[in-house]
């Protein structure tokens, strides 16, 4: 079943043509990775779906409900299904990993007896059961990213993206952080997005893997598909040689 429908999407920042004509479709529960050079709008997509920018034209629509150009009521209801897990993470460092995972359930309203045991099985579900009353600054890198995962799981999303999750920390911690988002999707049942352009990590996780260049998605398929690919864009940046070959002089 098809969760999230992009269609024809277009954006331009001035003569910055980013987005052009851009179709792409996400699975109910698949763990989709969009995978593209930097700079090339994969977190201009990623901003479209929780209505932090809009396009120039195409539409998004979710659970077969349109998205884009909805009323204010269609449109909280459309962004409260995401949880968004940064690049840099995000924390608030003057509270407490407790109080940063029960940030978003507060604002919801929820008791605090409520509370609670989600903080507690949110935490226990990232690795981190007992840490509440450490401050951000208290905590690893991979911690930290961790942490950050729990408070956007708390409010249990049906979509999570995850912005470049693995860019920028060492390889055993972008291991774990691969791992989690598949315990989370195999825990929550939640619809994943992954933006990243750490093949690796595309690897391991994706269900599916979508190819962005030039404002469009140029394939889409499983892990071994994309590795056969005869595209050469996509062959070129699986390949890493995206910048050409090295000269010798
Ligand atoms: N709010 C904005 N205003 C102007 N240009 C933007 C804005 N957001 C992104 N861009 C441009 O869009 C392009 C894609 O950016 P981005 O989606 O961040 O790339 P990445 O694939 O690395 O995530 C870049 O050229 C960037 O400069
Ligand atoms: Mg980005």
């Amino acid at each position: 079943m098809v969760k999230i429908s992009i269609n024809n999407l277009h954006k331009s920042f001035g003569e910055n043509r980013v987005l052009r004509g851009l179709t792409l479709d996400v699975y109910e529960g698949e763990i989709l990775c969009i995978i593209g050079k930097s700079g090339t709008g994969k977190s201009v997509i990623m901003k479209h779906l929780v209505g932090m920018i809009e396009p120039d034209s195409g539409t998004i629509t979710v659970d077969d409900e349109l998205f884009t150009g909805s009323e204010f009521e269609t449109r909280s209801r459309i962004i409260s299904k995401y949880g968004i897990l940064f690049q840099g993470g995000a924390l608030f460092d003057s509270m407490n990993i407790y109080d940063n995972v029960a940030f978003g359930l507060r604002r919801k309203g929820i008791p605090e007896d409520e509370i609670k045991p989600v903080v507690e099985q949110s935490l226990h579900n990232v690795g981190l059961a007992g840490a509440g009353g450490l401050l951000p600054s208290d905590l690893s890198g991979g911690m930290q990213k961790r942490a950050a995962l729990a408070r956007s799981i708390a409010v249990k999303p049906q979509i999570m993206i995850y912005d470049e999750p693995t860019t920028g920390v060492d390889p055993i911690t972008g291991g774990a952080v691969d791992r989690l988002i598949k315990e989370m999707k195999n825990i929550y049942g939640i619809t994943s997005i992954v933006v990243t352009h750490d093949m690796k990590s595309a690897y391991r996780i994706a269900d599916r893997i979508a190819m962005l260049y030039e404002g469009t998605i140029i394939e889409t398929g499983k892990p071994d598909k994309i590795k056969n690919s005869i595209n050469p864009f996509v062959r070129q940046f699986i390949e890493g040689t995206v910048h050409g070959p090295i000269k010798v002089i």
